[in-house]
C-alpha cells in the first residue's frame, strides 16, 4: 500500500462515530493566511474548551513557528532519529493549545521503510486521539506531494484563497489534484483579503463553476475575510488579535460541520451570523 492509501486507511479506521476532528489549511500559492487562520481558529476553538493540536506540514516553508513567536529546539525529525519521543516534542503554546514542528519530518516520511512510517503515524494517532479534541495541520505553500496527502487524509480540508487570479488559479489546481488523485469530495473554502463581503462571494462562485466544469469535488463556501492593516498575529504575548477578523473568522468556522458555538451568542451576533451565511 502506497502512504496516501495508509493513511486514508487509519483516517478510515478511526473516522466511525466521532465529530470531525483533522483540519487542514491549506492554498497552494502562498501569502494567503494559512498560518494567521490555523493560530487564529486554534485560539477560538480552544476558548471553547476544546484541546487543539497545531501541526506544522514543514517547519521551513509554513512559518509557523515565526508566528507563534517561538523557535523550536525540537521537531519531529528528532523523534524519526530516535533521539526524542514524540511527547517531548510537543510545545504547549497556551491552555489548550499545543504545537508539534515537523521539521522536514512529514518530507522524510517519504524515503522511509513503510514499516516505520505506520508506526509514527499511529504514535502521532495515539496522542492525537487520547490527549486532543481536534488536529489542525497548518500546510506549507505549494502543492507538495506530501501536502496533498495531508489535505486528502484530513476529515475537514479548507483551501483559503485571496481574490488574486493566481491564488484561485493555485487552490483551483489544488482541489483538482485532491479530488482526481485520491478522490476527495468536499473542500471549504474561505476568502481573505477581500475588500467586501460581495467580492469574497464572487471568487467563491467563480472557483466553484471551475470545480463543478472539471473535477468532482463540491466547494463549500465557508466565508470571507476582510483586508485588515490592523493585524496583530501574535497569541504568544495574548496580543489582542484583530477583532473584526475573529468575529469573521467565527462565522467562517460556524459554516463548518463541526459544533461550534459562537462566543456571546447574542441577539447582534445571531444577527450578524445569519446575515453573512447567505
Ligand atoms: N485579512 C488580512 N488582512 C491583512 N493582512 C493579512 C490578512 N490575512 C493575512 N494577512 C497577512 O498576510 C501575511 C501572510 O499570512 P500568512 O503567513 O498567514 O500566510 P500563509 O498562507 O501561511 O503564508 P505561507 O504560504 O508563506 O505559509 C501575514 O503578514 C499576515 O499577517
Ligand atoms: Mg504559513
Amino acid at each position: 500500500m502506497k502512504v496516501d492509501q495508509q493513511i486514508t486507511h487509519l483516517k478510515e479506521a478511526s473516522k466511525e462515530g466521532r465529530e470531525p476532528k483533522y483540519l487542514a489549511l491549506t492554498s497552494g500559492k502562498g501569502g494567503v493566511g494559512k498560518t494567521l487562520f490555523s493560530i487564529n481558529i486554534s485560539d477560538l476553538l480552544a476558548k471553547q474548551g476544546k484541546r487543539v493540536l497545531i501541526i506544522d506540514g514543514d517547519f521551513g516553508l509554513s512559518n509557523i513557528h515565526l508566528m507563534l513567536g517561538i523557535a523550536p529546539d525540537k521537531n519531529l525529525v528528532n523523534v524519526i532519529k530516535g533521539e526524542m519521543t514524540l511527547e517531548e516534542i510537543v510545545i504547549k503554546i497556551k491552555d489548550n493549545v499545543s504545537f508539534i514542528s515537523s521539521g522536514s519530518g512529514v518530507r522524510e516520511l517519504a524515503n522511509m521503510p513503510e514499516r516505520q512510517i505506520l508506526s509514527l503515524i499511529s504514535r502521532i494517532k495515539e496522542i492525537a486521539e487520547s490527549d486532543y479534541d481536534i488536529v489542525v495541520f497548518d500546510t506549507p505553500p505549494g502543492i507538495h506531494e506530501d501536502t496533498i496527502a495531508i489535505v486528502s487524509a484530513v476529515d475537514l480540508p479548507i483551501v483559503i484563497t485571496t481574490p488574486e487570479p493566481t491564488a484561485v488559479a493555485d487552490a483551483y489546481a489544488l482541489i483538482k489534484i485532491a479530488n482526481k488523485q485520491n478522490g476527495v469530495k468536499d473542500f471549504y473554502v474561505l476568502v481573505n483579503k477581500v475588500s467586501s463581503r460581495e467580492e469574497g462571494r464572487k471568487v467563491y462562485e467563480s472557483l466553484n463553476i471551475l470545480c463543478h466544469k472539471f473535477t468532482e469535488a463540491k466547494i463549500h463556501f465557508m466565508g470571507s475575510i476582510r483586508y485588515n492593516k490592523n493585524i496583530i498575529r501574535n497569541i504568544v504575548n495574548q496580543k489582542p488579535f484583530n477583532e473584526d477578523m475573529v468575529k469573521e473568522l467565527e462565522v467562517a468556522l460556524g459554516n463548518l460541520p463541526i459544533k461550534y458555538e459562537m462566543r456571546q451568542e447574542g441577539f447582534w451576533n445571531k444577527l450578524i451570523s445569519l446575515l453573512l451565511r447567505r
